[in-house]
């Protein structure tokens, strides 16, 4: 199951229409790196728990063939990343598989739709087999965990505790955190309520605890990042351009990745791991570092674009600096503008040339 139902709040405005996990990676819907993931790891079959513009993946599943089933569940309204695994337990066994109901004890993978990672998926099944555990997390270490799922864990590997996003120092009793890939027992996905609205988080795993359930980890060093903001999307696209992150869907690794149609002038320099998306055109002087251009952008003369992210068909005009921006798609930014420091500006949205704006001052009109 691979959880792709949230709003991607973080990333807005450019999942006002496209939901995150349908946001362009390296060249394909960032949902894709994962699928062909998990399909290389032996996976054949595949539900995507959607609620959040579910049209948007019926539309893309419906004319791409990635190589392995791909069922879409949709929640009437959404129900949490644990209702949403419950609701979408009904269809892993319909379709073509009808006939093969899992059974009580098979593992269900389930994937957080927003994280990239070099994880072992193959091995993190076998690990919950070998240790007959009710359900195992794929934990990763990072510096700051405030953001993510806490999870203690034993010398054995078992897990002790789950605390979701820590909001005092004393609650910071690790940095192993929740990396967003579980493998569940099937009978747990059947106990958790049907129809209602539950956090496998915040509810889900406690109360498993509580209960004295199995619950192991597996802590993996590999790389691992959540790309649920915009200098994480960012990055992990970039990474992905550069063969710092595996996926067998990024067309070709390298400094940049320039797809079909699109127009780079000679002077100008793409570096960092940038995508320039389809039909886009980027200008005579122009440095691109570390930036996602979507398919149809337009960066004028001279203009410097760093850690950014320029939506589909969006103008960039001449000499504007562009540095941690979101530019939604099809604004239009007049010529010596300096969007600095996390400044976000609203789809369709046309800025007069020539000021300097920080995130402070949020470019919406
Ligand atoms: N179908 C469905 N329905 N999916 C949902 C819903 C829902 O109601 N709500 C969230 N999701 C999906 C999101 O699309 C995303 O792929 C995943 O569930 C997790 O939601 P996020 O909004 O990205 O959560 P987070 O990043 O704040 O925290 C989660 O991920 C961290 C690791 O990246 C938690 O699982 C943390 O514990 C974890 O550390
Ligand atoms: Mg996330």
């Amino acid at each position: 199951m691979l959880l792709v139902g949230g709003q991607g709040t973080r990333l807005r405005p450019l999942t006002v229409n496209t939901p995150k996990p349908m946001l362009p990676v390296a060249g394909v819907p960032f949902t894709v790196h994962q699928i062909t993931r998990a399909r290389d790891a032996g996976v054949t079959r595949i539900v995507l728990a959607t609620s959040y513009r579910a049209d948007v993946f019926h539309d893309f599943i419906g004319e791409n063939d990635l190589g392995i089933e791909v069922v879409i569940a949709t929640e009437e309204s959404p129900l949490g990343t644990g209702g949403a695994i419950r609701y979408a337990a009904d269809h892993l066994s319909t379709g073509v598989l009808a006939k093969l109901r899992s059974s009580p004890d098979d593992p269900v993978p389930v994937f957080n739709g927003d994280v990239l990672s070099g994880l072992d998926i193959a091995g993190l099944v076998a690990r919950h087999q070998e240790t007959d555990s009710d359900v195992t997390l794929y934990l990763t270490r990072v510096e700051d965990p405030r953001a993510y799922g806490l999870v203690p864990t034993d010398a054995d590997g078992r897990v002790l505790e789950f605390r979701e996003k820590p909001t005092t120092e004393a609650e910071i009793v690790t940095d192993q955190i929740n990396a967003g890939c579980y493998v569940f027992r099937r009978s747990v996905i059947d106990s958790i309520p049907a129809g209602e609205k539950v956090s496998v988080e915040r509810q889900t795993f406690p109360s498993l605890l509580a209960s004295g359930a199995h619950v192991s980890a597996v802590v993996d060093e590999g790389y691992w990042l959540d790309l649920g903001t915009p200098l994480s999307f960012v990055q992990g696209s970039c990474d992905l351009v550069l063969g710092r992150a595996p996926s067998p869907a990024v067309p070709q690794t390298g400094e940049s990745l320039v797809l079909g149609g699109a127009r780079v002038a000679d002077s100008a320099v793409l570096r960092s791991g940038t995508t320039v998306g389809r039909n886009a055109i980027v200008g005579v002087d122009v440095v691109v570092d570390g930036a996602v251009l979507f398919d149809g952008a337009r960066i004028e003369a001279g203009a410097r674009v760093t850690n950014s992210i320029v939506g589909e068909g969006a103008w960039i005009g001449e000499d504007v600096v562009l540095d941690g921006a979101v530019i939604g798609d099809n604004a239009v930014i007049g010529a010596g503008n300096g969007l600095l420091d996390g400044v976000r500006v609203w789809p369709g949205a046309q800025l007069a040339p020539g000021t300097v704006r920080f995130s402070s001052d949020q470019a919406s009109s």
